[in-house]
């Protein structure tokens, strides 16, 4: 078997649900405004008490039920993530301890909104070598805990949740191909300015927040993800009308739509749901798979075009015969 398939999928969004008509008693903004720019309607914000890891469990718990398998099973978990618990152990540590997977690779990967496209890939890599056999591969983000609620520019964009697949060997793909890339030249417009080693610097003002330079993001993201989306396709020699689904990053309707546009895709075959979500980063892309796959739009056989773009920049796409 060289090839290495999505055997199931799973989700969990934290229960409290933060809407736009919440946010306007909070700061200078509407409902109107966040629709019409973002498409934003709601988001899901993680309980005091809930973490990144929690997130991550849940999903992970569902996707491994969907998928039939046990934490015995499992030989491989990498987690996507911008918002770990911890600076160590690493996300995928935790989960595999709270689920009992016997020792294996456990970590996470650090590519912001592309995270879960960059640890699918890592994970391709190992079900179809041959050196993993059942991997558990999850998008967990808790953004709000690095979100400035007073700042309207940011705040109305983000929301919490995880998700997740496992993926196993096949003979015939399963994943398709994966594209990855990045560019640190843009490592200004997109950023939390503190980490582990890099703290506060005296007269410094800015808070421990996610920082956007959104417009600019926004002509990035647009350009770029056209650009990987029809490398990826060229690169397996598919035309755009061979895709049934555009899976995409959920930053912004309106570039969700541009790429759309650019696909000559009617937006009937995207699966959306910044409208109910927000951007949940890393959580984005396997959340809004497991909604298609569960509500029956997404089926064996279907060719699905996933592609993500975030902070670094970094992005990335995986085209998969689900
Ligand atoms: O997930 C990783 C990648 N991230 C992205 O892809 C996000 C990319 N960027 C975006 O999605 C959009 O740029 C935003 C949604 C962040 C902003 O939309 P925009 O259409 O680019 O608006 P803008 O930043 O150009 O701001 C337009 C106006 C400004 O007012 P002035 O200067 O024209 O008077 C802002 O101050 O809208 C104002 N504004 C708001 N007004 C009401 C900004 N935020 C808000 C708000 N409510 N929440």
């Amino acid at each position: 078997m060289k090839y290495s398939r999505i055997a199931g999928t799973g989700r969990y969004l934290p229960e409290r649900v933060l809407t736009n008509a919440e946010l306007e008693t909070r700061v200078d903004t509407t409902d109107e405004w966040i629709r019409s720019r973002t498409g934003i309607e709601r988001r899901h914000i993680a309980a005091d008490d809930q973490t990144t890891a929690d997130l991550a469990e849940r999903a992970a718990r569902q996707a491994m039920a969907a998928a039939g398998v046990t934490a015995a099973d499992i030989d491989f978990v990498v987690v996507g993530t911008t918002t770990p618990d911890f600076v160590f152990p690493n996300v995928g540590c935790l989960v595999q301890e709270r689920l009992g997977i016997r020792p294996c690779p456990a970590f996470s990967v650090e590519a912001a909104c592309s995270g879960f496209i960059y640890a699918l890939s890592i994970a391709d890599r190992f079900v179809a070598g041959g050196s993993a056999k059942c991997a558990l591969v999850i998008g967990a983000e808790t953004l709000s805990r690095i979100t400035d609620w007073t700042d309207r520019n940011t705040c109305v964009l983000f929301g919490d949740g995880a998700g997740a697949v496992i993926l196993q060997p096949a003979d015939e793909p399963g994943i398709m191909a994966c594209h990855l890339g990045a560019d640190g030249t843009y490592k200004d417009l997109l950023y939390h300015p503190y980490g582990a080693s890099r703290r506060q610097q005296p007269g410094e003002t800015e808070g421990p927040y996610i920082h956007m330079k959104g417009n600019e993001v926004f002509k990035v993201a647009v350009k770029t993800l056209e650009g990987i989306v029809e490398t990826t396709l060229a690169a397996s020699q598919l035309e755009a009308s061979a895709i049934d689904w555009l899976i995409p990053h959920q930053a912004n309707i309106r570039i969700i739509q541009a790429t759309a546009k650019r696909l000559g895709m009617p937006m009937e075959k995207v699966v959306l749901t910044v409208q109910d979500q927000g951007n949940t980063s890393a959580a984005s892309v396997p959340m809004a798979l497991d909604v298609a796959v569960r509500d029956g739009r997404v089926k064996r056989g279907d060719l699905l075009l996933l592609e993500g773009f975030g902070g670094g920049f970094t992005w990335g796409s995986a085209l998969i015969r689900y």
